[in-house]
């Protein structure tokens, strides 16, 4: 018999094309070392006859070195000793590895079972069609099982491999097999899965892992590779309606528009009727042009330029899909979020979302719960950190077009992106839109801000002061008031301590409230502005993505940041309401500047040393810069 070995070194072409009509079945696997995870991996390539030759050098060498299974190769170490790789730009380890039998192609992605991976196992999971989630034999479904189930639940997987391994330490008994797979059994009802197949095995021996064990003649179901190689796993992807997020418009000449991109999901042929979601047009398809000329038909994962029989208008991010079955557009919707960071999330706080070839700014703008992933139990919270998984209301600058996650994995999953590191911060996926927006439109006013503002003879703006508690901001931004006061000009002061009697009285200063908090008095200074007024804004405002967020709220040249740049040993110091004493003494918590930190602009338009100029000097520096930008008439 050859051997993929032998055959890859006879006549590599021959083997890639025989490769290349085989399925692929990509799986994840769950479970830690110690449950025989990396030796079910290891076995499994290595009777699959794939492991290279260098490999399997440094595999021989190795277990004859360290050496935890006697003269006999470790499995494990073929595993575990593999470089990771590093998956789309997400700084996150999943080791992928590939293999291949007769029958099919594998793709196994390896992920550390422990709850702190718990990203890395979503990682994995997202892109797999089956799950073996591995059992040792003599501890049975522990904590762990439980959260790797619900995990690749999450992530759609719907086909479960439960492998109790190990059961050469208990004697090949049918009673303790039987009874992990009643408690596994009863467990996973709660979960949508399609089918759980409960193999008992042992990875080290080999029993049921690709031959037939002769010491469990008690059990009739498939060896594990019996049930990777059968297992039906018809694309799923393909089956689904037509999907094409646009990547670029392709416009070389006057007589040629061309849409690309990468089929997400469906297929495609001329003739067939297309729609652009966001304007509701259609057309139909004429041709389809690849890098190998104009084809037939295209399916999943094929890049493909789609030339269409009207001139409609179709953009950069617009997600082609099939009439039909039209996905939903929409600016809102529920979502579960997996945190992937260590900053924690800040509902309220604007991230980037990307949702196929789009990007925009959104928020999570209520966040319901988070799943305790060991017991599903619900529990209340006010943040994600790393590794939790909540759900959320998710709302958008602009309407995107996709489709709930469990009907379609590649158009119903996003990632979250911090603004200013760029890192991906949260994978999520997408329950269902929101349509409490849908009745709810703008209201046509007659009377616009340029009309009031006319009326007041002036141009509305916004000042906003930023920095320390102590440092001088009210003292400064109330004087800077009295002058414009005093000039004529129609201006209203926004202080924290003010504002938090009222509108923000119910909130503290945990980084969540303080997001909130300046959420909200950005909207009010932004309808100030539309009433015409010049708005002084008086807030520690210690983050500086919120700051942003108040300064996209108004149109540019309406928002100046005025730094109160005092030192914190002065604030202190100076210590007007006792509030340092009192955080120093550790009788109040969360206190910026000694246990909350604060993010010290980096481009304000005005920056005062609170330390050396005094209230006055600082007034005059900021109606003099108002002047020279023309934003009050020179006195
Ligand atoms: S912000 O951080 O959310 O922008 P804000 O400006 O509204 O803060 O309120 C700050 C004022 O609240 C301070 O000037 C101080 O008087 C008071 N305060 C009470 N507790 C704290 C705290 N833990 N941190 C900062 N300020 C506090």
């Amino acid at each position: 018999m050859t051997t993929p070995s032998d055959l890859i070194s006879q006549d590599l072409a021959t083997y890639l094309k025989s490769q290349e009509e085989k399925s692929l079945l990509r799986f994840i696997t769950c479970g830690s070392v110690d449950d025989g995870k990396s030796t079910l991996i290891g076995r499994l390539l290595w009777d699959s006859k794939l492991i290279l030759e260098d490999q399997l050098a440094t595999l021989q060498a190795d277990s004859k070195r360290i050496g935890t299974q006697g003269g006999d190769l470790d499995y494990a170490l073929l595993v575990d000793g593999l470089q990771a790789e590093r998956e789309q730009g997400i700084t996150i380890d999943v080791a992928y590895r590939f293999f291949a039998t007769d029958k099919r192609k594998f793709i196994v992605a390896d992920t550390p079972g422990h709850e702190q991976y718990t990203r890395n196992m979503a990682t994995g999971a997202s892109t797999a069609s089956l799950a073996i989630v591995m059992i040792d034999a003599r501890k049975g479904v522990l904590i762990q099982t439980m959260r790797h189930s619900y995990l690749v639940s999450l992530l759609g997987i719907t086909k479960i491999i439960l492998a109790v391994n190990k059961m050469d330490l208990v004697d090949y008994s049918q009673d303790i097999f039987t009874a992990i797979q009643t408690t596994y059994e009863e467990f996973s009802q709660k979960l949508p899965f399609e089918e759980v197949v409960c193999i008992p095995v042992s990875a080290l021996k080999g029993d049921n892992v690709f031959h037939r064990s002769p010491h469990t003649d008690w059990y009739h179901g498939p060896t594990i590779m019996g049930h990777l190689e059968t297992v039906d796993i018809l694309s799923n992807a393909r089956q689904q309606p037509f999907r094409m997020p646009v990547q670029w418009v392709n416009r070389p000449n006057l007589d040629f528009r061309g849409f690309s991109g990468t089929i997400a999901s469906g297929t495609v042929q001329p003739g067939d009727k297309l729609v652009a979601p966001s304007s509701g047009r259609t057309s139909t398809v004429a041709r389809i042009v690849t890098f190998d000329g104009d084809v037939d038909s295209a399916e999943t994962g094929q890049s493909i330029t789609l030339i269409l029989e009207d001139e409609i208008d179709v953009s950069r991010g617009e997600l082609l899909s099939t009439v039909q079955a039209r996905p939903t557009t929409a600016d809102q919707f529920e979502a579960t979020i997996i945190w992937m960071h260590d900053n924690a999330l800040l509902p309220g706080r604007k991230y980037l979302l990307k949702a196929g070839t789009r990007t925009i700014p959104a928020q999570v703008s209520e966040l319901k719960y988070k799943v305790n992933v060991n017991t599903l139990e619900h529990l209340a919270t006010k943040t994600l950190k790393l590794n939790e998984i909540g759900i959320c209301n998710v709302s958008l600058d602009q309407p995107i077009s996709f489709d709930p996650y469990r009907e379609n994995r590649q158009t119903g999953s996003f990632i979250l992106i911090d603004h200013y590191t760029n890192a991906t911060i949260a994978a999520g996926i997408i329950d269902f839109a929101l349509r409490r927006a849908d009745n709810i439109h703008w209201q046509s006013v007659e009377i616009h801000k340029e009309a009031r503002a006319t009326m007041k003879g002036q141009k509305p703006f916004i000042l906003w002061f930023t920095g320390l508690s102590g440092a001088g901001k009210s003292t400064v931004a109330n004087m800077v008031d009295k002058k414009l006061h005093s000039l004529g000009r129609h201006t209203y002061l926004l202080d924290g301590d003010n504002v938090r009697h009222g509108l923000n009285r119910d909130l503290g200063f945990t980084d969540a409230d303080r997001v909130e908090n300046i959420r909200r008095v950005a909207e009010t200074a932004k309808l100030m502005v539309d009433a015409g007024l010049i708005v002084l804004v008086s807030f520690i405002s210690p983050f500086r993505s919120e700051r942003e967020m108040a300064r996209m709220l108004v149109e540019q040249g309406e928002f100046l940041e005025v730094f109160i740049d005092t030192p914190l040993e002065i604030c202190e110091q100076r210590d007007v309401k006792g509030l340092y004493k009192k955080a120093r003494a550790g009788q109040l918590k969360n206190f910026t500047g000694i246990d909350s930190p604060y993010e010290r602009p980096d481009d304000a338009e005005i920056t005062i040393e609170g330390a050396t100029q005094t209230a006055e000097e600082a007034t005059l520096t900021i109606v003099k810069t108002l002047e020279a930008q023309g934003l009050i008439p020179t006195s």
